[in-house]
C-alpha cells in the first residue's frame, strides 16, 4: 500500500472486539518499534505487555481504584480512557529506560535536556511505527497519555524505576475511528524567505 494512503487511513480506535491477537501479529508489531530512528542508536524503549485476564483485572482495579485522588473533571477523563484500557486485548506499557540521559548527564548543559527530548522522539517514532504497523495487520491501537497521571501507580504495579511513557491499547476494531480534521499544509509551512540582519 502507499505510505501516505496507510498513514491517512490510521485511526485512533477506542473500541475494540473479544477477539484474541495471534502472538506473531504482536511480535511483528513490536519488531516495527524497534527499527525507529533514536538517538545514537540507544533505543531507549521498554515494553511491558498485559494479556493474562487475571493481571489485566488486577491492573485496571489498581487504575479505577487510582481515580479517586483526582477532582471530577479529571475523573472523567481518566475514566474514559481507563474503560479503553479495560475494554482491549492487549495493553503496552511503554517505558523509558533513560539508559542514553543518564550517560549524557555528566556532561551537564544543554547536553542533558536535549538527550532527555532525544529519547523522548525516539520512543515516539517507535509508538508511531507500531501504530501504522498494527493498522497495516488490521489491528485498532490507541495510544493514551492520559493514564501517565496514574504512573505512581503502575510503576509500582509494575515494580520499576523506569519512566513511562504511554499505554498502548490493542484490539481487532469495533469501530471505524472519527477522521478528524488535519489543518491545511499552508498553516504549518513557513519558508524561510530572508535572513534575520540581527544573525549576521
Ligand atoms: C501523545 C498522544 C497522547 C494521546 N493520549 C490520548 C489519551 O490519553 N486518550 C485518548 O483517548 N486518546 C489519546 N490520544 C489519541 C488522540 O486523541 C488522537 O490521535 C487524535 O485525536 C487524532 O485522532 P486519530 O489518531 O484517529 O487520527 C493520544 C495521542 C497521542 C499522539
Amino acid at each position: 500500500m502507499d505510505i501516505l494512503k496507510l498513514i491517512r487511513k490510521r485511526r485512533t480506535i477506542r473500541k475494540y472486539k473479544n477477539k484474541r491477537i495471534p502472538k506473531k501479529i504482536l511480535n511483528k508489531i513490536i519488531e516495527s518499534a524497534k527499527w525507529a530512528p533514536s538517538p545514537h542508536n540507544c533505543q531507549p524503549w521498554e515494553f511491558i505487555i498485559i494479556k493474562n485476564t487475571l493481571i489485566k483485572k488486577s491492573f485496571i482495579s489498581l487504575l479505577y481504584r487510582g481515580l479517586n485522588s483526582f477532582l471530577t473533571p479529571v475523573k472523567i477523563i481518566l475514566n474514559r480512557s481507563i474503560r479503553i484500557i479495560e475494554n482491549a486485548e492487549t495493553i503496552i506499557l511503554v517505558y523509558n529506560n533513560n539508559n542514553f540521559s543518564k550517560k549524557i548527564n555528566k556532561l551537564g548543559e544543554p547536553y542533558f535536556s536535549s538527550s532527555i527530548i532525544s529519547e523522548i522522539e525516539g520512543i515516539s517514532a517507535a509508538i508511531e511505527n507500531m501504530h501504522l504497523a498494527a493498522h497495516s495487520y488490521g489491528i485498532g491501537m490507541a495510544w493514551l497519555t492520559m493514564p501517565l497521571l496514574l504512573k505512581k501507580n503502575i510503576n509500582k504495579f509494575i515494580n520499576t524505576k523506569n519512566e513511562l511513557m504511554a499505554v498502548l491499547t490493542f484490539g481487532y476494531p469495533a469501530e471505524k475511528g472519527k477522521c478528524l480534521r488535519r489543518k491545511h499544509l499552508s498553516e504549518i509551512i513557513k519558508y524561510i524567505k530572508y535572513i534575520w540582519k540581527n544573525v549576521m
